[in-house]
């Protein structure tokens, strides 16, 4: 069962039923929790080859939840994997009470996207996007349900990271809000608020700290094996800057960079690093195609 609902209102109109849209590394991940925390997912993507790799990606981090949640019991660990992917299929918005949009960070296929499902998914769904960056007023730009619209922002791994941002534009109504907070209380999240602006909280000042490790390498001023080692002892992080690009995804990475650069033509701090350009056009996209700056197997 869902469980963690705050009052009986939201209660009431619970979400249950949730469409992942964009399968790759977030639509997975959400997909995933979604699944492991009580909801029917459905997970939709473009590319086929897309959708089968997920189910594995995803079979793989439940393992690892369930050996976390049920170390002492092979029996329990088994039930709750079995259980959680039969919650999760593939296709259709038609029932969906939610629908979360987890695809390409680029602002004319995501508003071309909405516009489609604002035709098929039914008068109550709400619809969320995942953006790290787009404005989600433009996103929504071509939907005409405003009030049930907002933005819903994870963290990568999603199995692992606690955090959700819950996002609201001037119509988003208290309803939606107050069901997306429930919801994000029921996949087991940490709920912020933050306005529709850009990069949120976390990338408003992640994203700085990101461009400026990379000028720092360009510059020859450290290697970026020096400053991952240096962030991570000298502060604690878990991943340095470089590491942490990898992970993230060198594409997702640069057409966040890229969006922000042509919305801000004067800021110097959002000017494209050529780095990053290169490793992208050399198909070195980080941890999900096995190099970029680092080499992985
Ligand atoms: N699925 C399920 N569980 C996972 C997992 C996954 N994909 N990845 C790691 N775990 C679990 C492991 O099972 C392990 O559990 P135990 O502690 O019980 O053993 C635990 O997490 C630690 O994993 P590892 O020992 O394999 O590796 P680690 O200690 O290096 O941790 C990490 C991996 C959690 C990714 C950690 O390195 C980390 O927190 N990195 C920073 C991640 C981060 O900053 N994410 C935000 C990126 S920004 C973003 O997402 C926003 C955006 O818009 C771009
Ligand atoms: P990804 O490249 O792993 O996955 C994107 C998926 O969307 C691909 O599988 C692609 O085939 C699919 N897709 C593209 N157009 C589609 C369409 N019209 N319909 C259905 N599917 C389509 O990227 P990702 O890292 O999962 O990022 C997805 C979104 O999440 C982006 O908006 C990104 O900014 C955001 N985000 C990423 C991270 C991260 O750390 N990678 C963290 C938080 C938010």
């Amino acid at each position: 069962a869902v469980r963690n609902f705050s009052n009986s209102a939201v209660m009431a109109n619970a979400i249950k039923n949730v469409t992942v849209i964009g399968s790759g590394l977030m639509g997975g991940g959400i997909a995933q929790v979604a699944a492991q925390t009580g909801h029917n997912v459905v997970m939709v993507d473009v590319d086929d080859g897309v959708l089968s790799k997920a189910h594995e990606r995803i079979s793989t981090s439940m393992k690892r939840v369930a050996k976390k949640k049920f170390g002492d019991s092979q029996e329990e660990a088994n039930k709750f994997v079995s259980d959680s992917l039969s919650r999760l299929t593939t296709t259709s918005v038609k029932n969906a009470d939610l629908v979360v949009e987890a695809i390409v960070e680029n602002i004319d296929i995501k508003q071309k996207l909405f516009k489609q499902l604002d035709e098929a998914a039914p008068e109550h769904t709400i619809f969320a996007s995942n953006t790290s960056s787009l404005s989600i007023q433009k996103i929504a730009q071509n939907a005409k349900r405003k009030d049930r619209f907002g933005g819903l922002h994870f963290f990568n791994p999603v199995a692992v990271m606690k955090l959700l941002e819950v996002i609201r534009i001037p119509e988003t109504s208290q309803a939606t809000t107050d069901s997306m907070i429930a919801w994000g209380k029921a996949m087991e999240k940490v709920t912020v608020q933050c306005k529709d602006t850009p990069g949120f909280i976390v990338n408003r000042l992640l994203l700085p700290y990101k461009m400026e490790a990379y000028r720092m390498y360009e510059r020859g001023d450290a290697s970026y094996r020096d400053i991952d080692t240096a962030m991570k002892l000298g502060t604690g992080y878990p991943m340095g800057p470089f590491e942490l690009s990898d992970y993230v995804g060198l594409d997702t990475s640069l057409f966040i960079i890229e969006g922000w650069a042509k919305e801000y033509p004067d800021e110097p701090l959002y000017k494209v690093p050529e780095i990053l350009r290169k490793l992208v056009s050399e198909g070195k996209l980080g941890v999900k195609t096995g190099e970029g700056f680092y080499k992985y197997n």
